[in-house]
């Protein structure tokens, strides 16, 4: 078993943290105190081709596996996971039409996004007001008119959901029949009756723009529909299975950053004469925080992998997104406590991962979610 990365991925790994270091850092704080979206920050990350990763060469894209784009993802999270989530939004977005789209369909759409001219990106419209874990029971009707389906209802939590130009759409034809009703759409952000709400005022993360979205009679043509009728729920489960991976290795980002701080601080702390990084109730912290870190990229790395194999992962991708997440919380509440007081503050910048790392909890399926996938494939094992 070789664990080592290749030139290539040490190459980009290297890009990205230049990136993160050079553009992101300087600029987190203030975009997190602001909550504005960073549109000068995307652009320079798409244009360097650390956006849109998973879009195949054929389609101009830049083509990566999984587990390269994990490596971007890491670094970029490192300087700030509300900017790193915008910009992994956009293969969230994508890949149902990777998952469900027919040839015309992704030339179409991802040539869209993979343009070299023009900077676009696509947000994943599937989450409601009153259906976020249950995803077959969400109610955004699509209704057939023709050669056309007529679109009623709302979106919420919608990551980019303000910004983007495209949208990838889940909606039922019929709201009793649960998953089997599910149709997958992508769409431009533009079209007629397409309202965005407001920004939401959030605890962490807060580069990223997350809206409701309200679909008011909203026409759309069914060439415009990924895959199947009723196949929108299981590309909705493919696009998680093959997304979760990058949220573990955006946890890593922000675990790195939390133990990285913590690290220079008890250096330079100083108790009862020490620098506080010579008592061991600090060193403790720090072991577990550097233990659980690497514990959780190698399950990361290997859910990626898995899937870059062409292996069916949902258990692992639920391994990884619910244990670096988990330890990710666990190591930023770590890191405040190793600043003291001063990690209370804003002067420092440890209260800001902990409130960063909450989300990664919630979103893309809740750890609560996780534990369920990881049963359920366990038992049919
Ligand atoms: N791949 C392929 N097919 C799958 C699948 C998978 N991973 N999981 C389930 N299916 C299939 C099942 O085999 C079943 O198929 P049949 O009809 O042929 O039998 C069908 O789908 C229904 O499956 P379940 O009965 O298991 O479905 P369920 O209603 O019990 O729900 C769930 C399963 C795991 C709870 C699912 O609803 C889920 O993942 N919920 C969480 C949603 C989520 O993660 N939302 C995140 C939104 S995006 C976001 O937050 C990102 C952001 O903005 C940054």
């Amino acid at each position: 078993m070789d664990f080592s990365l290749t030139d290539e991925q040490l190459a980009l790994q290297e890009t990205a943290r230049r990136f993160a270091e050079e553009k992101i850092k300087p600029v987190a704080a203030e975009y997190d105190q602001s909550g504005e979206f960073p549109h000068e920050i995307m652009k320079e990350a798409w244009e360097l081709g650390l956006s849109c990763l998973s879009i195949p060469s054929e389609y101009d894209g830049v083509g990566l596996g999984l587990l390269d784009s994990c490596l971007i993802v890491e670094e970029l999270a490192w300087g700030c996971s509300g900017m790193a989530t915008s910009i992994m939004a956009n293969d969230l977005g994508l890949t149902p039409i990777l998952a469900g789209g027919s040839e015309e369909q992704k030339k179409e759409w991802l040539g869209r996004l993979a343009n070299t001219q023009k900077f676009e990106q696509i947000a994943f419209c599937l989450s409601e007001p009153n259906a976020g874990s249950d995803v077959a029971g969400l109610q955004l009707l699509a209704e057939k008119d023709g050669d056309d389906y007529i679109l009623n209802g709302t979106k919420c939590w919608i990551t980019n959901g303000g910004v983007a130009e495209l949208y990838t759409v889940f909606a039922t034809l019929d709201r009793s029949s649960r998953h089997k009703g599910i149709c997958a759409f992508v769409m431009p952000s533009d079209l007629p009756g397409i309202t965005p709400g407001k920004k939401e005022d959030k605890m962490g993360q807060r580069a990223s723009d997350t809206r409701v979205i309200h679909f008011d009679n909203v026409r759309v043509p069914a060439s415009q529909r990924l895959g199947e009728e009723g196949k929108g729920f299981k590309i909705a489960m493919q696009t998680l299975d093959t997304t979760r991976p990058s949220i573990g290795a955006l946890a890593c980002g922000i675990a790195r950053r939390a133990l990285d701080e913590s690290l220079a601080y008890a250096a330079e702390r100083k108790a009862f004469g020490f620098p506080i990084s010579g008592f061991q109730a600090v060193q403790f912290m720090l072991a577990d925080m550097a233990k659980d870190l690497e514990a959780a990229r190698l399950l990361t790395h290997q859910s990626a992998w898995m899937i870059d194999q062409g292996m069916r992962a949902s258990k692992f991708s639920s391994f990884a997104k619910c244990f670096s997440t988990d330890a990710a919380m666990k190591i930023t509440v770590d890191a405040v406590q190793v600043f003291g007081g001063n990690g209370y503050t804003k002067e420092y910048p440890v209260e800001k991962l902990m409130r960063d790392a909450k989300l990664m909890q919630i979103y893309e399926g809740t750890n609560q979610i996780q534990r369920l996938v990881i049963a359920r494939e366990l038992l049919k094992e």
